[in-house]
């Protein structure tokens, strides 16, 4: 549906992308992340024809982006709704105004404009606020108005922009909620941009991390949460005191395997005590996920990783930074085969 490959972006003698590469399947959520500057907005305008790109590829349904005339343009932009930090509604008008607006402006029939306007109303819960202006509703308000504006034209791919980062912690929740039932219902694609690592743990199949233009991070958002690779780690700030002495191991835990049973059975199957260091739980889609820092006596390590092989745990040694210096490849392999979508 979406495929990227080396994609390269400058704004005059400015590199702004560098060798971007991402697949996105039809019905995924995918999560573009990063800091401020990072990139990511100058992504999503080169996916949907706004920013022209100097080198690489970019594909949406089969057609290569850069290449189409402005008339295929159109159509691309058909074919993706958009929503905004900043909603990008008209104000002054009603709700009901705001979301017929594109299908009048692509000239649909007026009883059709009514009818489709009014089921994406139901669709996000507006439906009695329809003549109400937008200048009068709540933040989550307008954006549901954004995102039934953004869909009056039944597009395969929602991009969003920032689309819940003005909004308070609970607001936020509530639209990617509608977004995930939007996703499920309509199996829509859908591509977020945002700031929030939140935003990409709750929603996103798979997620890009991009600083500088650069990807520090791409694939499956619960292989990468499992893994933590070091840029991952550094841009959520996980840093853990890790005891010096002994060796640190970090049993990583995907959704279909319960911490505590492994950490109690480890300890009572092998008969030795270790100290834990820290861990963390994560929400991850509909399920939860974690992992779980322990700290080993050397004389006791070979037993405890041929336990953890015999049981086919997911593990990482680290050294003192808290890299990992030695993993379980095989476990990597069956996270990687599990999580395929
Ligand atoms: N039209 C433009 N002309 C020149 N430079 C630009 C233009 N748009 C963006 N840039 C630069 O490109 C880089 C990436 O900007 P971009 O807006 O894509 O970042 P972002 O990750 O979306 O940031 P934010 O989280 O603040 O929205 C920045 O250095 C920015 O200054
Ligand atoms: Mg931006």
């Amino acid at each position: 549906m979406i495929s990227i490959s080396g994609l390269y972006k400058y704004f005059g003698g400015q590199r702004v992308l560098e060798d971007i590469h991402m697949r996105v399947a039809p019905g995924e959520i995918y999560g573009i992340v990063g800091h401020s500057g990072a990139g990511k907005s100058t992504l999503l305008r080169c996916l949907n024809g706004l920013e022209p790109y100097q080198d690489g590829s970019v594909k949406v349904t089969g057609e290569e982006v850069g290449d189409l005339s402005p008339s295929g343009l159109l159509a691309l932009r058909r074919k993706m709704g958009m929503i905004f930090q900043t909603f990008n509604l008209m104000s002054r008008k009603n709700v009901f105004k705001n979301v017929a607006f594109p299908l009048e402006i692509w000239k649909t029939p007026k009883a059709e404009v009514e009818d489709r306007a009014m089921e994406l109303l139901d669709l996000v819960g507006l439906a009695d606020r329809r003549n109400d202006r937008v200048q009068n509703l709540s933040g989550g308000q307008k954006q549901r108005v954004g995102i039934a504006r953004a869909l009056a034209l039944r597009p395969g791919i929602l991009l969003c922009d920032e689309a819940t980062s003005a909004l308070d912690p609970k607001t936020t929740g509530s639209i990617l909620d509608l977004l995930e039932d939007i996703n499920k219902r309509l199996g829509l694609t859908i591509v977020i941009v945002t700031h929030q690592m939140e935003v990409v743990k709750r929603l996103c199949h798979k997620m890009l991390l991009l600083d500088g233009g650069v990807t520090m991070a791409e694939g499956a958002t619960e292989d990468l949460f499992l893994s933590l690779p070091a840029n991952l780690r550094k841009f959520i700030d996980e840093e853990y005191t890790l005891i010096p002495n002994g060796v640190n191991i970090r049993l990583m835990f995907p959704r279909d395997i319960s911490q505590d049973a492994v950490i109690t059975t480890m300890a009572r199957e092998l008969d030795i005590g270790f100290s834990i260091v820290g861990g963390k739980l994560e929400r991850y889609l509909d399920d939860v996920f974690g992992f779980l820092i322990i700290n080993v006596r050397p004389e006791l390590l070979d037993r405890v990783m041929d336990y953890m092989r015999e049981k086919r745990l997911y593990w990482q040694i680290l050294d003192a930074d808290g890299d990992s210096v030695h993993d379980h490849d095989e476990s990597a392999d069956r996270i990687m085969n599990r999580s395929r979508r």
